[in-house]
């Protein structure tokens, strides 16, 4: 009888307090956590492991010092893709006022990949020292062994000192000119001969908006906002995923795109990107490419809907997209709907990427499951 009371308080507690099943996305809205808490993961990464997926993200905390890395990377764990369970900070700032890693300074859009070879789980991010805005514009990395940590932070860099691209010769580098202003129109024509390139050759180039893409034969891409956010460069990770390697290349140089989200299907890769308006929101661009390092192309906008709609992006900016497991051609575009003034009420638009004439294409939905894409 003992047993029977218990089993029956269990139970009670249990369905009292469990959240219900999640079967929808409902891009923009709340979204709750296995303990009913809005998930706080911004500008996120997304991997899949042991048949699970990992969601890393931006922890903001409330107010506007939210804006700036005060808790660390949070992590979530979900097999469905709709319900996610916390897995806690799995990056944390440090407390010593030395480290180039402590609290105050600026983390932004963490990427996990997994090493098949060497078993590690490598965290790339944007990373901008304490104090200084927005112009350390470096690339920086944490590692660990397990898929929800502790990650331990590593390094930060600029990307490829005394390095040329394999799409700009030294006679190029030599016939940039230099400017100091990046809103000057007439500028313009300098900053795509490679202005920013020239001015950060020797001490290397900046990163700020960034992304990591695996490919299907396990070779990993950071891709990532350069030369005051004119120019995307491609770089080509090392083995091992913990550094780049020389071959990297630049691409639409001028073209100030930032939010870089990759994915490949068939023999394409797509790229959708968006301007430069900072926290506000604005059309987004789709790019293809037959090549990661090769030609890219700019296709427009990949947002059907009203005016206001393609202007904003349905009010939110790319981060990443996620492969749908078990599903043919089955992408999500994961994007961030971002609140500056209060950045934890930050929501996550997240949309089924349709296809037409085998270009990718965004459509608003209020709610949506994945019985969209077919088998
Ligand atoms: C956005 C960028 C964010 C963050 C923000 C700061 O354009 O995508 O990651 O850097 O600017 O203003």
């Amino acid at each position: 009888m003992k047993q029977f009371i218990k089993i029956l308080f269990l139970f009670v507690t249990c369905s009292t307090f469990a959240q219900p099943r999640l079967k929808t996305f409902k891009p923009g809205e709340i979204w709750p956590d296995n303990n009913g808490v809005h998930i706080n993961a911004h500008g996120g990464g997304f991997l899949y492991y042991n048949e699970t997926y990992y969601w890393f993200g931006e922890h903001k905390i409330s107010g506007e010092l939210g804006n700036r890395a005060m808790v660390g990377i949070h992590a979530y764990s979900s097999k469905d893709l709709y319900n996610w369970k916390d897995e806690g900070i799995v990056l944390k700032m440090h407390e010593d006022t030395i480290s180039m890693f402590q609290k105050g300074c600026t983390l932004e859009r963490p990427k996990v990949v997994y090493n098949k070879k060497n078993k590690k789980f490598v965290m790339w991010f944007h990373h901008e020292l304490k104090g200084q805005s927005y112009q350390s514009a470096l690339a920086g990395i944490a590692v660990s062994d397990y898929v929800t940590g502790p990650f331990k932070y590593i390094t930060s860099f600029r990307l490829h000192p005394n390095s040329l691209p394999t799409n700009f010769s030294t006679e190029q580098l030599e016939n940039a000119e230099l400017v100091d202003n990046v809103k000057d129109e007439k500028n313009k024509q300098k900053i795509i001969g490679g202005a920013y390139f020239k001015r950060d050759y020797e001490m290397g180039q900046m990163s700020r908006d960034m992304t990591i893409f695996v490919d299907e034969d396990d070779t990993a891409y950071h891709i990532t906002a350069s030369e005051e956010n004119q120019t995307l460069l491609i770089s080509k990770l090392s083995d091992d995923y913990l550094s780049l390697t020389k071959e990297f290349i630049r691409i639409f140089p001028g073209g100030r795109n930032e939010a870089p989200a990759i994915f490949k299907k068939g023999n394409h890769y797509f790229m959708f990107t968006s301007d430069l308006t900072g926290w506000k929101p604005n059309p987004a661009r789709l790019a293809v490419s037959k090549s990661i390092m090769g030609e890219w192309e700019f296709v427009g906008n990949p947002c059907r809907g009203d005016r206001e709609e393609k202007n904003n992006t349905f009010w939110s900016q790319s981060t990443f997209v996620i492969p749908v497991y078990g599903k043919k051609d089955a992408f999500i575009f994961a994007a961030d709907r971002w609140r500056p003034e209060n950045p934890i009420d930050g929501s996550y638009v997240w949309l089924p990427i349709k296809f037409k004439n085998n270009l990718p294409f965004l459509e608003w939905k209020d709610s949506w499951n994945l019985s969209i894409f077919k088998k």
